[in-house]
């Protein structure tokens, strides 16, 4: 198993406390101790008891889905990076397509979210992926670039070590459609090679990149084989205890 191995749920705004918990319970036992680091995110009400359930078994971290940039002050509604810190949530999920799309996250602001979470111990899953119009006009190279560029860019060497980079395009999302194992790692190999370039070799080499974009038991296989595909970011097929733990057991 390479380190850089990772499974990471996104249970979006779905499942109660108690639903969360029977899942999470569910996956740790069907799964038992798995061969790579597995990751629930969950909603923010369910931070602190999923992190209790996974404190209880090797390999199994939780994740937030969002953050805010500021350490703290009249933000309504909003979780700062101090406050996952102080309950040692390991993950935090950034720059999600869907917080891009319906919240007006952009990569700016999306970079100042990475580096907050970075100087309060927490890792982040920095999300990034093309609509269809820009894959259908061969421009996904180019705008997955500029969204790496624009919020990793300025971080150290040092600080790029903790940061998680999901794949996501948007036209697989949640509609059933996945791209190709080929698309994958075509993608992924140009994001390794970026990284590559701005933070060196070693860093790169070491850099976790999931695929997320309609990953199931049927398909999980065939993307994890390929060479730069160092897991997936699963929404929909992570809610069904059975279907995530062939998913995790596919890594
Ligand atoms: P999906 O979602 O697996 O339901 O397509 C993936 C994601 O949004 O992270």
């Amino acid at each position: 198993m390479s380190s850089r191995t990772m499974v990471a749920g996104n249970w979006k705004m779905n499942t109660t406390p108690a639903e969360g918990e029977r899942l999470a319970q569910d996956i740790m036992e069907t799964v038992g101790t798995p061969a790579t680091k597995v990751v629930f995110g969950v909603p923010s009400i369910q931070l602190m008891s999923i992190k209790a359930l996974t404190d209880k078994h090797e390999n199994y971290f939780v994740a937030a889905q969002n953050m805010h940039h500021e350490d703290g002050g009249a933000y309504t509604g909003e979780l700062s990076a101090a406050m996952l810190a102080a309950v040692e949530i390991d993950y935090v999920i950034l720059g999600h397509s869907e917080r891009r799309d319906y919240f007006g996250e952009e990569d700016g602001l999306i970079g100042m979210k990475v580096a907050k979470a970075l100087a309060a111990g927490i890792k982040p899953i920095y999300c990034c992926g093309e609509k269809l119009d820009i894959r259908e006009a061969g421009n996904h190279e180019h705008v997955v670039g500029k969204q790496i560029e624009q919020a990793l860019f300025s971080l150290s060497p040092q600080q790029m070590k903790d940061v998680v980079i999901a794949y996501e395009p948007v036209w697989a999302i949640g509609t059933g459609v996945t791209a190709s194992p080929e698309q994958a790692q075509q993608m992924h190999a140009f994001i390794r090679g970026i990284i590559a370039r701005q933070f060196g070799d070693a860093i790169a080499e070491d850099t976790t990149i999931l695929y997320g974009g309609s990953v199931k038991p049927g398909n999980a296989a065939e993307l994890f084989e390929q060479p730069d595909v160092d897991g997936g970011l699963v929404g929909g097929a992570s809610l069904k205890a059975d279907g995530f733990a062939e998913i995790i057991k596919a890594r």
